[in-house]
């Protein structure tokens, strides 16, 4: 594990908070946040569910592990991570020997009330209850390469953000 780096990387499914608990974690910080789906937006020029629609989920996922390469030389930084950032094993690797890296997770019910049925999420499409129990089956192991891990559910940004805190600096 490597804490030197001073570069955080939050990991989880979809609605496990890693944008909002990112967010209060950087300007506790005083590190940069960086999301990496809007990152990957910008580079795309287009939205996520376009991008899925037009050019398909491979496309998503390259500019993902590119993206993702680029944000792990840099310091300072919180990176939220899209949940899907980690079925790449490459991905999971150079994450693992870069930064520090932390998983949030939560109750397909918890999932399900934070994010609700969203259109900017494309694996969600089709009916999010359903979707969120069988991406949390396909992946339940797909996040335990974290150096820590953190049950979200039932627990405020705030607390999410002080007990990573607590360990980070522990
Ligand atoms: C995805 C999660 C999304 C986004 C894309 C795919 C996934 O990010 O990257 O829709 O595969 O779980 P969030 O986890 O921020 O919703």
């Amino acid at each position: 594990m490597t804490k030197n780096n001073n570069l955080i990387v939050l990991i989880g499914m979809m609605g496990t908070g890693k944008s909002t608990v990112g967010s209060l974690l950087a300007d506790e910080l005083g590190y940069r946040l960086v999301d990496l789906d809007a990152m990957i937006v910008a580079e795309a020029g287009c939205s996520i569910p376009e991008m899925f629609e037009l050019k398909g989920e491979a496309y998503f996922r390259d500019l993902e592990t590119v993206v993702l390469n680029t944000v792990l030389q840099e310091r300072n930084v919180v990176l939220a991570t899209g949940g899907g950032a980690v079925l790449r094993q490459e991905n999971c690797g150079l994450m693992k020997d870069n930064s520090w890296v932390v998983a949030l997770s939560a109750t397909a019910d918890e999932i399900l009330s934070r994010v609700g049925e969203d259109a900017n999420r494309p694996l969600l499409a089709g009916g999010a209850r359903e979707r969120i129990t069988t991406l949390l089956e396909e992946r339940k192991h797909a996040y335990s390469f974290a150096h820590v891990t953190i049950d979200t559910s039932g627990k405020s940004a705030e607390q999410v953000s002080a007990e990573i805190l607590m360990h980070y600096r522990g």
